[in-house]
C-alpha cells in the first residue's frame, strides 16, 4: 500500500522510542520507503543500528554528520522535502515546544521545518506533564499550523501514572500514515455514509433477534473512503471490530435506531452504502421482564421494520448516489435487480450467500462485473 512513498520518522527520547522499530518494519513491509532521524536523546532508549537494519537507510541524529555521499544533497533539506509524510513519535514535550515555536537547533527539528508533506505528532509523556498549560498551547499552536496531533492513548506509563500519555499501538501509528498517503484524496469534499452490521432487535432484557453479519464489509468500505479522503459517517450495529480511523462511528441497536442515524446522516450526504443486514421484523412487543418458558410451543408476534434503502431512495437528495446490498441464496440477479429497481437505488452489490469467498464473515468478496448492476453512471 506504501509502495514508492517515503516515510520519514521523526524518534525522539520518551521510553516508548524503542515502539518504533515496529512501526519502521510495518512501512517497510507495506513496501515505503523509510528514513529516521532521531534526537540525541531518543539513542538512550533505542539505537541507530536497529532503525538502520530495519529499513536499509541510514540514520541521522546530528546535522552536521555527513558522509561524503549527502554533500550533494543537504540531508535535513532532502530528508524534510522529499517525505510523502512524516510521524514524530514518541513526541516529547521538548520537541512540540521547539517546533511550535519554529525552534530548529537539531537534525529533526531542521528536517521537519523545510517539510511540505502532512506531519503527524504523537505527544507522549507523563500525563502532568502533557497537562502542563504550556505543552497544551504548544500543541494547540501545531495544530493551528496543520500538524496533525495523534492523540496518546490512556493506561499505565512507564512513570507509575496511570492515565492519558502512552504513545498508541503501533498498529494505530501505521493506519494514521495510510490515511495520509495510501490512496490520492480524490474523494475529498465528498460526504460518505455507510451502514454495516446486523441489528439487535430485542424480545426481552434477555434475547434479541439478530443475523450473521459481522460488519467486515461495511467496515472495509468505510475504511476505503476515509483513504480516499472522503469525511465518513459509519452507522454500526454491534460487532466485534474496531472502528476504522479517521471515521465518525455512530454505534446503534436496532433497525429503528440505525434508521434514525442513516437518514439524519443522509441529509448531507453524497453517497450511502447501505451494507448492514437490516432485521426486516422486530417483535411487536418488548417484555419489560424476562419471558419465562411455558409447556409447549411458542410464536413471537413479529412487525415490520422501516425499509432504510427504499426510504433513502424515495428522498434521494439532488446529486446523492445511494447503493445497496443483496444477500442471496437464489436468483442472486434476478432479486438483486428487482431491489435495484423498487428501492430506487442507484447501485445493488450482490452477494450470493452459497459462493465461496463470499459471504458472511469472510474477509473476502466475489467481484464479477456483472454481478454489479448499476443504473447512474458512476
Ligand atoms: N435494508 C434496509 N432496511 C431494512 C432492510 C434492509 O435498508 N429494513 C437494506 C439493506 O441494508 C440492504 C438492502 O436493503 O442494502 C437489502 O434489501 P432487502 O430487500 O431488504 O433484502 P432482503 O431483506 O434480503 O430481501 P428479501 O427479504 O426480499 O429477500
Amino acid at each position: 500500500m506504501l509502495e514508492g512513498k517515503k516515510i520519514l520518522l521523526g524518534v525522539t527520547g520518551g521510553i516508548a522510542a524503542y515502539k518504533m522499530a515496529n512501526v519502521a518494519s510495518m512501512l517497510v513491509k507495506l513496501h515505503a520507503e523509510v528514513h529516521v532521524v532521531m534526537t540525541r536523546n531518543a539513542a538512550h532508549f533505542i539505537t541507530p543500528q536497529t532503525f538502520e537494519v530495519l529499513t536499509k537507510n541510514k540514520v541521522y541524529m546530528d546535522t552536521f554528520d555527513e558522509t561524503p555521499d549527502d554533500a550533494a544533497h543537504v540531508p535535513h533539506i532532502s530528508l524534510g522535502t522529499g517525505a510523502d509524510c512524516i510521524l514524530i513519535a514518541p513526541a516529547t514535550a521538548d520537541v512540540i515546544g521547539k517546533i511550535a515555536n519554529g525552534i530548529a537547533d537539531d537534525m529533526l527539528t531542521t528536517t521537519v521545518l523545510p517539510a511540505r508533506c502532512p506531519i503527524l505528532v504523537c505527544p507522549s509523556m507523563n500525563g502532568y506533564m502533557l497537562e502542563n498549560p504550556i505543552v497544551q498551547d504548544n500543541i494547540a499552536k501545531l495544530k493551528r499550523f496543520g500538524y496533525q496531533i495523534i492523540e496518546p492513548s490512556e493506561g499505565y506509563l512507564a512513570c507509575g501514572y496511570e492515565g492519558k500519555g502512552k504513545l498508541p499501538k503501533e498498529e494505530l501509528l501505521v493506519e494514521e500514515i495510510l490515511l495520509q498517503v495510501a490512496h490520492a484524496h480524490d474523494m475529498e469534499g465528498k460526504h460518505v455514509v455507510v451502514s454495516a452490521g446486523p441489528t439487535e432487535e430485542p424480545l426481552d432484557p434477555i434475547r434479541v433477534i439478530t443475523n450473521h453479519s459481522s460488519g467486515k464489509m461495511g467496515y472495509a468500505l468505510a475504511k476505503a473512503a476515509a483513504y480516499r479522503g472522503a469525511k465518513v459517517t459509519l452507522v454500526s450495529g454491534p460487532t466485534a471490530l474496531e472502528p476504522p480511523i479517521g471515521v465518525e462511528i455512530k454505534k446503534i441497536k436496532t433497525a429503528e435506531d440505525m434508521y434514525r442515524e442513516v437518514t439524519a446522516a443522509a441529509e448531507t450526504a453524497d453517497i450511502v452504502v447501505m451494507a448492514a443486514a437490516v432485521a426486516d421484523y422486530t417483535p411487536a412487543e418488548v417484555a419489560d421482564q424476562k419471558i419465562k418458558k411455558k409447556d409447549g410451543d411458542m410464536a413471537i408476534p413479529l412487525k415490520r421494520t422501516k425499509d432504510i434503502l427504499l426510504s433513502l431512495g424515495q428522498n434521494k437528495k439532488e446529486g446523492q448516489i445511494i447503493c445497496g446490498f443483496s444477500m442471496e441464496t437464489e436468483n442472486l440477479l434476478q432479486n438483486s435487480s428487482a431491489k435495484l429497481t423498487k428501492k430506487n437505488a442507484d447501485m445493488i452489490c450482490a452477494n450470493s450467500l452459497t459462493q465461496e469467498g463470499a459471504g458472511y464473515q469472510v474477509d473476502t468478496n466475489i467481484s464479477i462485473r456483472n454481478h454489479i448492476e448499476t443504473k447512474a453512471d458512476l
